[in-house]
């Protein structure tokens, strides 16, 4: 079953249905996302006008996708809900797991062999509860979704923060932590704050050098990482309308890197072309008869102001190439402008090691074709490249069709690795080092979308930088960071000067897309029989136990760790060689927070154990407190939790005995995380408070027993001279997840309904 049409009939017909009754209530035309929220209201017609950035709705998501590495914990959490079958579609996709070291082929092997206890899993876990199963090398997961599930006006959900990439094809799809994916696969509904809306209005038309990931680099470098938190950015005008769906995708998928829920486009003729590209000549039909439903009402692009909450404007004839980076996504250099001066003054590499092409929002095959154009000059000109290529295609879909068209042949003639098509460096999942912590320092340029510290190689002195797959092409032949393919020249191996001519390539392959084994299983019909085993010895695996309540009295609680500056999900739950942990909660709570700065002493992993006055990991700090049965509190400061969606960095703390979080704001997924979780998600209400907090203190909570949604909580904070602070707290809990936190976690609630 590649997409369910029937599904996406219903779908269509709730549209044409509730979007009148929406429009009326609302009492003014609706954009695109508004339609696909109030279309897939878990009560159906919409019968009230939602505030946005305020109230808590109920959906009904039409889909689920899961990546193999969060999947583990969302599996295992949906087989403590006692239901006998996923309610919604939903499908898992191995692809985080396969380490890029020799090739495709071994890489793959060697993946098959060291992960084959998870791959099993996943696959009967699949099998028994109707989940559609994507084994390992068919596809990094927002790639095969984009081929194969998405659909324009449709909502999904995915266990992993690029799941957004399906806005792309018109879709509302978020990430979110393996819990909310449990309550959808449970057939619950699924709460999201009513997201605030970002317009943004393309004119131009992209053209020679510039490439649709540099419209997202553009954004990035406006509204920053944080910029787009709680709110979905809708893009829209003629530059839209003029993009690929895949590059439309590129778009999407990187509004994960400004925090925002997600990211859409109106259906349009693009979508149509990639819909029947891929053997969904129904979906496209059926979304043609709806069109007008599919997009904004005409009045809202026409005066977006009045209708978004912020509106940005970008003409893509003016906008050129950047490269953003290093170590966030949101520093914009202007292929052309000042890298060299930057580079000098920041003391960046600007020899450039090795040019990654790849990763969930560049791995198509207009990406390759293009980036390809540019390898091929390198073989015509008679350059040899400078830096080392590394590929790693988005699907097998792509790849087959991508060989057969001689594309990947054009990387292979000049010594590129073509790896699995898999997350691979993206994830950290790259054996480049066999030392990363001593490796040196260096600078490397790929189409990923993440580029913090350490986050492809393990390597910290790695300055990673973002750039469009033809723009990393070229600079990994001109092997410097400061390379402006459109002015200068590079010598041949002939001493002749020669320039690189603009990228050019196919939205869609010209003798279509092939493939010859997708790596789909489709799950049997009645699993009831399928056998689930997970060996208790097992430390890749592993059962769980139901979370006890915290309660509504936490006195004595012991500062963890206060975590200075940028603490995102990496910092908190490791990827990298951690990933191997993620079906084992006792065992990946080894990593918890060691990534994090101690902001007393500026070392990461290096904390105070209060009990003893010594210093040591935060892990094992946190085990001694736990085994005495004291709580602890870990304080933090703006986004904490930004990245990526996994709910280890909220298990974690739990299991390991943190009862609370607070910090001065939070990225929104790892918020709800905590909540899910049973924990105590909090925000200073005066940010200066982060400042009074010392090493030895203290935390008594003096007002839990009236946990209510808008009520402030406080806080006495004890210094280690006897001197106290109360200090007033924020948070965002509604009346459902105060129950959660009574309960222990939102899964032991749904555990209680189902009994
Ligand atoms: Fe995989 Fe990197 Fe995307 S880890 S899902 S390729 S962001």
């Amino acid at each position: 079953m590649a997409f369910d049409i029937d599904m996406i009939k219903k779908v269509y017909a709730n549209m044409t249905e509730r979007l009148d009754a929406a429009r009326s209530i609302v009492g003014k035309p609706l954009t695109l996302s508004e339609k696909i929220l109030y279309s897939h209201l878990w009560d159906g017609k919409p019968t009230k006008a939602f505030s946005r950035g305020k109230d808590y709705v109920d959906f009904a998501p039409d889909r689920v996708a899961c990546q193999d590495a969060t999947a583990q914990m969302a599996l295992l959490q949906f087989m403590q809900a006692g239901k006998p079958k996923v309610a919604v579609p939903t499908t898992v996709h191995c692809d985080h797991l396969i380490q890029a070291k020799s090739g495709a082929e071994i890489d793959l092997k060697h993946a098959n062999n060291t992960s084959s206890e998870v791959f099993n899993f996943l696959e009967s876990v699949s099998n028994k509860y109707g989940i559609g199963f994507w084994k390992p090398g068919a596809g990094i997961i927002h790639q095969v979704v984009l081929e194969n599930y998405a659909f324009p006006g449709g909502m999904m959900i995915g266990t992993d923060s690029h799941t957004v990439n399906a806005g792309g094809l018109g879709m509302v799809a978020i990430g979110v932590g393996g819990a909310d994916a449990v309550d959808v696969m449970a057939g619950m509904a699924w709460e999201l704050k009513f997201p605030k809306l970002i317009g943004v209005r393309l004119t131009g038309k992209l053209s020679g050098w510039t490439a649709p990931k540099d419209v997202i680099l553009k954004v990035a470098e406006i509204l920053t990482v944080k910029g787009g938190t709680g709110a979905i950015v809708e893009y829209f005008g003629p530059g839209a309308l003029s993009m690929s769906c895949t590059g439309k995708g590129t778009i999407c998928n990187m509004g994960a890197e400004i925090g925002a829920t997600t990211s859409t486009f109106g259906y349009d003729d693009s979508m149509e072309r990639y819909l029947r590209a891929t053997d969904r000549e129904d979906v496209a039909d059926e979304a043609n008869k709806i069109k007008d439903y599919l997009t904004a009402d005409a009045e809202v692009y026409a005066n977006p102001e009045q209708y978004f909450d912020q509106v940005i404007d970008i003409n893509l004839s003016e906008l050129g190439p950047l490269l953003n980076g290093p170590f966030t996504p949101d520093l914009s250099t202007a292929v052309g402008s000042d890298m060299t001066d930057k580079a000098k003054s920041n003391d960046w590499p600007i020899k450039v090691e090795w040019g990654l092409i790849g990763s969930c929002t560049n791995s198509s095959y207009e990406d390759l074709s293009r980036a390809s154009s540019i390898a091929q000059q390198a073989l015509d000109k008679g350059l040899k490249t400078k830096a080392e290529f590394g590929i790693n295609p988005g699907s097998e879909q792509v790849r087959y069709t991508a060989e057969r068209d001689g594309i990947l042949d054009v990387f292979e003639k000049l010594d590129a690795k073509i790896f699995t098509n898999a997350c691979g460096p993206c994830i950290g999942q790259w054996a480049r080092y066999s030392d990363p912590k001593n490796a040196p320092k260096n600078s490397i340029v790929h189409s990923f979308n993440r580029n913090f510290a350490k986050r492809a190689d393990g390597n910290p002195n790695t300055h990673a930088f973002v750039a469009s797959p033809e723009i990393t092409a070229a600079i990994a032949i001109a092997g410097r960071l400061d390379f402006n393919p459109m002015k200068d020249t590079l010598i041949n191996e002939n001493g002749e000067e020669v320039m690189l001519d603009e990228p050019t390539g196919w939205e869609l392959p010209p003798k279509g897309f092939d493939v010859k084994e997708n790596g789909y299983l489709e799950p049997v019909a009645d699993g009831s029989g399928v056998e689930i085993s997970v060996n208790p010895t097992s430390e890749r695996l592993q059962l769980l136990t139901p979370f006890t309540p915290i309660g509504e009295s936490i006195t004595g609680a012991k500062l963890l760790i206060k975590a200075f500056g940028k603490c995102t999900t990496d910092h908190i739950s490791m990827a990298g060689p951690w990933l191997r942990f993620r079906g084992h909660l006792d065992n990946i709570a080894n990593n918890t927070l060691i990534g994090a700065v101690n902001a007393f002493n500026k070392k990461t992993n290096f904390v105070k154990n209060q009990l003893t006055g010594e210093y040591g990991g935060v892990p094992d700090t946190q085990r001694e407190y736990k085994k005495n049965g004291i709580w602890s509190v870990v304080v933090g400061d703006h986004n904490y939790g930004e990245g990526s969606s996994r709910e280890h960095a909220a298990m974690q703390p739990r299991h390991l005995g943190v009862a609370a979080v607070i910090v001065k704001s939070f990225a929104r997924i790892h918020e709800t995380n905590l909540k899910k979780q049973g924990m105590l998600g909090l925000t200073f209400a005066n940010e200066a408070d982060y400042d009074l907090i010392q090493e030895d203190d203290t935390f008594n909570f003096l007002d839990l027993n009236e946990f209510a949604p808008e009520k402030q909580l406080n806080v006495e904070v004890v210094h280690a001279d006897g001197s106290k602070d109360v200090i007033a707290l924020n948070h965002t809990y509604n009346d459902a997840q105060i129950e959660w936190y009574k309960e222990g976690s939102a899964l032991n609630l749904i555990k209680k309904q189902n009994a």
